[in-house]
């Protein structure tokens, strides 16, 4: 049974979870100023749309938390030269972690001193890559030091793992006693000890996990963080100049999920780390799923429609290639449909991708209005781990992306095509 019975009801819930911009016209989905259907008819689907009016608000809300912290995009929740550029311009820097995402800051003209590089496994290339562009580099492992140091890189901060396990799915926890990132507070200590003497030993590094929807383990991570600092300060006589509180608070992706603001999230994080640490230190904040998630909206094309048993299956033209999170995380979306978004909810549908394999489904329930070939289903909260985690399964092309503002859309990743996939084959 529908839980909406009532349509219009239906739709205002749904659009909390769309952009800003997003409005419902003449019963069709409008995302900054730019109707869905125009959209698919000039772009192709899967697309995935971005809301610029709502990065800009979440960059702007990250940067009110502490006006004179640091804020640097996680780039790996969609390595993107226009969205590193946009949020460059707005004085955002970039959290690295390859090589390749570095490629990108740097084709953004991401400035050297706005750029962290991490990583639990350097290459020797990516450190020197780090170095000449005078990236901070987050040391994650004890050998680290003296490759940093022979690959020329000056500035480092040491990662610490605080040994908190988040609520969130286990596969991005990342401050756990056992994680396969950061170090100690023993080895950490040691490895501020030993970067002293080689490198700038610039501070420290926390970061929990990801799709935090929890504040009160963050500040847990920060108190450890504070008293592994005055250690430092005792043991050593060294203080941090710099401390990155790092990212991971999540964004709603259906109407159940309940999340704090990032004023609320980076700001708890923030006062707890200034009552609990009062020695001049600047700040660095790591967001990538808030800044990007709630902007995107994925928009798919309706295909095949049947009822299998007692399930209702709607067909889409992608899947586990352009979202593989629903296999990865267990995650969990809602949708609407764009062209008809004010019709009655009929009945709940599984949304399946095209992939070979029955496991490829997007949306396990969802209540819609009944889909029908065409039609063009909305995926909200998008944004972030979707194109940045997008593979060729079954030879499938990734899909383009748009940025869209005041009526008009613009290209930010091209469609790939077959050509493109047939390219790496050498024969
Ligand atoms: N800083 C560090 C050191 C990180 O490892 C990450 C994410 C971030 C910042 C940004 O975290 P965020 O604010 O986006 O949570 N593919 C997974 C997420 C992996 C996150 C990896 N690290 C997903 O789709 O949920």
């Amino acid at each position: 049974m529908p839980i909406f019975s009532d349509a219009s009801r239906h739709t205002v819930l749904v659009l909390e979870l769309f952009p800003e911009t997003a409005a419902i016209d003449q019963g069709e989905l409008v995302l900054g100023g730019v109707r869905a259907t125009a959209l698919a008819e000039e772009f192709g689907t899967p697309l995935v749309v971005y809301c610029e009016r709502t990065l800009l608000a979440q960059a702007r809300e990250y940067q009110r938390v502490d006006p004179e912290a640091l804020v640097v995009y996680g780039t790996k929740a969609f390595a993107n030269v226009a969205l590193l550029q946009l949020f460059a311009r707005e004085g955002l820097g970039a959290d690295v972690s390859t090589l390749g995402e570095l490629r990108f800051a740097l084709r953004a003209d991401v400035p050297s001193d706005r750029i962290v590089f991490h990583g639990n496994n350097k290459s020797d290339e990516e450190l020197r890559a780090a170095a000449r562009a005078g990236a901070t580099v987050v040391l994650d492992a004890p050998d680290e030091v003296e490759r940093a140091s022979n690959a020329g890189v000056e500035r480092v901060l040491v990662r610490l793992t605080p040994g908190v396990e988040a609520e969130t799915h286990e596969s991005i926890q990342t401050a756990h006693s056992e994680s396969k990132f950061g170090l100690d507070p023993d080895q950490a200590l040691a490895t501020v000890a030993a970067a002293r003497g080689r490198l700038d030993a610039a501070g420290v590094h926390v970061h929990i996990g990801s799709q935090l929807a929890r504040i009160d383990e963050s500040l847990a991570a920060v108190d450890r963080l504070v008293e592994f600092c005055t250690r430092c300060r005792d043991q050593l006589g060294w203080s941090p100049r710099i401390v990155d509180l790092g990212g991971g608070l999540g964004v709603r992706h259906a109407r159940a999920d309940q999340l704090p603001t990032v004023a609320e999230f980076a700001g708890a994080l923030v006062t707890r780390f200034r009552e609990g640490w009062n020695e001049p230190a600047r700040l660095i904040l790591e967001p990538g799923r808030s800044l990007i998630g709630r902007a995107g909206v994925t928009l798919y094309r309706v295909g095949a429609t049947k009822r299998s048993g007692s399930i209702d299956y709607v067909a889409i033209d992608g899947g586990m290639s352009d979202n593989p999170r629903p296999q990865l995380y267990g995650a969990r979306y809602e949708a609407l449909i764009a062209n008809k978004a004010e019709e009655r909810v009929d009945g709940t549908y599984r949304i399946a991708g095209k992939h070979c394999e029955s496991g490829d489904v997007l949306i396990d329930a969802v209540e819609l209005p009944r889909p029908r070939g065409g039609d063009l289903l909305a995926v909200p909260a998008t944004g972030a781990y979707t194109l940045s985690m997008a593979s060729n399964y079954n030879g499938v092309p990734r899909p383009a992306a748009v940025i869209v503002a005041d009526g008009n859309a613009r290209l930010i990743r091209r469609r790939e095509t077959v050509d493109d996939l047939l390219r790496y084959e050498t024969s």
